[in-house]
């Protein structure tokens, strides 16, 4: 991956990556083919993101090649935030002493036909692509059963209870009814937060819809397996939400939990939420908090992240868009406490066979708790939030 010049071979990584076609410079004019952007000094958004924005094409790839302290982690780090959120790295390509290296967010490989170049070459797609619909569909479809949990494992309980957790916020309605009629999960995965809604609400007719078709079916499976009778499952997106269809009408309880930090576009994302809630209705939305400890620290250390973990709203953002739109914020709280505590149920997992599986559960509920019975004073030491809210009839 060497030219004579001490140059990587640009085109045989980009090849590596799928692009078709040599590597344009960053201000080559509109038109297909993967793109160079060539970083030194300290990282800072690179004067020429504005011309490569302009001619780069949905899909085509950019790779970044980093001249100066190119294996430094903090550094590429670094780099990785003056592009976002044009662009989304995926990979990274590192040569010097110990030969050519490859990483991705599966991992690190050692390849074959180093040296001749210092330094790294990360490789980029535009946001928007990598946030795209299909991407979106094949990416839950091929790991579907993941998202189900899987009943015996030392994390199961803990991913059944904060579904739970979320559900019991919806409470009871507002006014005089006893229980909530018509619920509608909002990105549903496997569709556990709305099933523990519906289990909570007997009698209740169940809506779920996920961009997954996989998931949906998954949900179905859950639904019937809990012995709900009720229960219609669509595929669709948030932005564009396939319930309420014509005809039909909002739901007194709609519940999002997890998926507002994998949409494209958040305020399309929270217009089509508040389109499926009736007026009188409650609202549970709930997601990843991007600013919690362990967050922040990784976003330090590693220069590859999931692109949830860098799109992700605060929930200060979520609420102020809500009650744009005429929603009436109820209270807040965190729960999933961070690092450590995932760190350890993941040792707890992989090595010590789910010894510290109820420990580490009891602390999380007791410290979500907490935070809940005192108006939310320690958002940063959550590594999630959740909120409900009201819509005035
Ligand atoms: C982290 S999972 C959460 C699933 C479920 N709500 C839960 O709490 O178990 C995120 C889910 O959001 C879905 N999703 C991704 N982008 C979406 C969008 N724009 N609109 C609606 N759902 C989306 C994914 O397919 C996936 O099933």
């Amino acid at each position: 991956m060497a030219l004579p010049n001490g140059r990587p071979d640009l085109d045989a990584i980009a090849r590596a990556h799928g692009a078709t076609g040599a590597v344009l410079p960053a201000d080559a004019p509109a038109g297909p083919g993967p793109r160079l952007l060539e970083l030194r000094g300290a990282p800072a958004r690179p004067a020429e993101l504005e011309a490569l924005a302009a001619g780069l094409g949905e899909s085509d790839l950019v790779l970044l090649w980093v001249r100066d302290r190119g294996e430094d982690t903090a550094t590429l780090a670094a780099w990785r935030d003056a592009v976002w959120p044009l662009l989304h790295l995926g990979a990274i390509w590192t040569a010097g002493a110990d030969g050519l290296r490859r990483t991705t967010l599966q991992g690190s490989e050692s390849l074959a036909g180093a040296g001749g170049w210092e330094g790294a070459v990360l490789v980029g797609s535009r946001r928007s692509h990598v946030l795209a619909p299909d991407s979106t569909a094949q990416k839950f479809d091929a790991n579907a059963k993941g998202w189900d949990g899987e009943p015996g494992t030392p994390g199961y309980g803990h991913f059944r209870w904060m579904r739970r957790l979320v559900a019991r916020q919806a409470g009871r309605p507002e006014g005089a009814a006893r229980s909530f009629r018509r619920i509608l999960d909002f990105g549903s995965g496997a569709g556990w937060v709305g099933i523990e809604a519906a289990l909570q609400n007997p009698g209740a007719s169940l809506a779920a819809f996920d961009p997954s078709p996989a998931m949906v079916e998954i949900a179905s499976a859950n639904a019937k397996a809990s012995g709900l009778a009720d229960f219609t499952g669509r595929v669709g997106f948030g932005e564009d939400p396939p319930f309420p269809a014509e005809g039909e009408d909002p739901y007194d309880l709609v519940l999002s939990s997890g998926v507002i930090s994998f949409s494209p576009d958040h305020e399309a994302w929270l217009d089509g939420l508040a389109r499926t809630v009736a007026p009188g209705g409650t609202l549970v939305v709930g997601d990843i908090h991007g600013g919690s400890r362990g967050f922040q620290r990784r976003r330090r250390s590693k220069p590859l992240l999931p692109v949830r973990e860098l799109s992700a709203c605060t929930r200060d953002q979520v609420r102020a868009g809500l009650e744009a739109r005429g929603f009436r914020f109820h209270r807040w709280f965190g729960y999933q406490l961070s690092r450590p505590v995932p760190e350890l149920m993941h040792l707890d997992a992989t090595r010590l066979g789910g010894v510290l599986a109820r420990p580490l559960l009891g602390l999380n509920r007791l410290a979500a708790g907490a935070d809940r019975l005192l108006g939310s004073p320690a958002q940063d030491l959550f590594d999630s939030w959740v909120m409900r809210l009201h819509r005035p009839s």
